[in-house]
């Protein structure tokens, strides 16, 4: 049932293009509209929300963290992300006009399920984003939406990363959309580009060759740091967790501006650090700063691995390593940018001769608090 790969999470990352579609599939029409209407909150619902808050674990938080850049940059509503084994332990302030979203690929998470139920005492509207079907998370929230990637077998999530990021855009489009939008151009813009994801997925996947190599390269090292910057940073987040979690390397992601605050201190002759670098026609103040972290890090004596937009060649000569991801508006950036880092921890855990779909101490659903 393998299909052929060695791995599940080979085979789940290599599903990627298709989950994305399936996510998107029959949710956005010809004309720009976002079809939620199987979420049963009414637009009345999602006009009196004044606060969101996000609540997830792992992989699942760290699509939180990208999400709140999207859903506060086009619906102008506060977006707190926060862990779901903290939530409920610091009295959140929550009430009807809330609107938490829980995050859940497995839906039987129980950190998760206990944050859900604090909200829900409180009052709170809970929309989950969640992968299976009739689990426990959809069962008790107000509202779901579903992310429709398929089963996800291995114990690191990938696919659930794609297509909950993908959930969380349609939200946040959608919240726009109904409430106004400020960015009403944007927001159709990113509409298109949005539909195009799948396909640049697809074609990234198959340009995965230099990133085996490098994992080759890596599987020694000792530490890997990972810096980002905006939605970059979450994405090195991630990038360090799958590392950590696969070949249980000491990996650590950083906000870039944050280096000077401490953590550069850890940079030694050769270590490596995997840069995600914004689109140069974004913001490109963005871009030149993290550009300059790259160049803080390399005159450190750091192996600088850099992760840019085709097209970016000035980026070329910051780096020491170069992974080209198709371009994409700076928001979706993370649908691109997290693929190489996913093959990455793949590859180098089946290099250090790891389990790559069962690690240590670890399972795939984590159903005590
Ligand atoms: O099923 P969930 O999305 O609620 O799971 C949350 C985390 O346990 C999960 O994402 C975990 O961090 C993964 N093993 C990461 O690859």
């Amino acid at each position: 049932e393998k299909g052929g790969y060695d791995w599940f999470m080979l085979k789940e990352i290599d599903e990627q293009p298709h989950a994305l579609a399936d996510t998107l599939r029959g949710r956005l029409t010809d004309s720009g509209e976002i079809m939620l209407d199987e979420v049963r909150l009414t637009d009345q619902d999602l006009r009196d929300v004044d606060k969101i808050f996000i609540v997830a674990c792992g992989t699942s938080f760290n699509t939180g963290l990208v999400a709140k850049y999207a859903i506060e940059h086009w619906t102008r509503i506060p977006c707190e992300v926060e862990l779901a084994s903290e939530f409920r332990y610091r009295d959140p302030v929550l009430d009807r006009s809330t609107l938490v979203i829980v995050i859940s690929q497995s839906g039987e998470t129980m950190d998760t399920i206990m944050a859900l139920r604090h909200a829900k005492g409180q009052k709170a509207r809970v929309l989950a984003i969640c992968n299976t079907n009739g689990s426990t998370i959809p069962r008790e929230s107000d509202a779901v939406l579903y992310t429709r990637g398929g089963p996800e077998v291995a114990v690191a999530s990938t696919k659930a990363f794609l297509t909950q990021l993908a959930a969380c855009y349609l939200v946040g489009l959608h919240l726009a959309q109904v409430r106004g939008v400020k960015y009403a151009d944007e927001v159709g813009a990113v509409l298109a580009e949005l539909q195009a994801t799948p396909d640049k997925v697809a074609r990234l996947l198959s340009e995965m060759t230099p990133v085996r190599q490098l994992a080759r390269d890596l599987s020694a090292a000792p530490t890997v740091l990972f810096i980002g910057r905006h939605v970059g940073y979450p994405v090195a987040l991630e990038g360090a967790l799958k590392l950590k979690e696969l070949a249980y390397i000491h990996a650590e992601g950083f906000a870039a501006g944050e280096l000077k605050h401490g953590p550069i201190a850890l940079i030694d002759e050769g270590t490596p650090v995997i840069c995600v670098v914004p689109s140069p026609r974004g913001r490109s103040i963005l871009r030149d700063k993290i550009v300059s972290n790259i160049q803080e890090v390399r005159a450190r004596g750091a192996r600088t691995i850099v992760i840019a937009e085709e097209g970016d060649l000035d980026v070329a000569q910051f780096a020491d390593d170069l992974i080209y991801v198709p371009a994409t508006p700076t928001l979706l950036a993370p649908l691109m940018t997290a693929v190489p880092m996913q093959v990455l921890a793949a590859e180098i855990a089946a290099t250090r001769g790891h389990d790559v779909d069962q690690p240590r101490n670890l399972a795939k659903s984590v159903t005590v608090e």
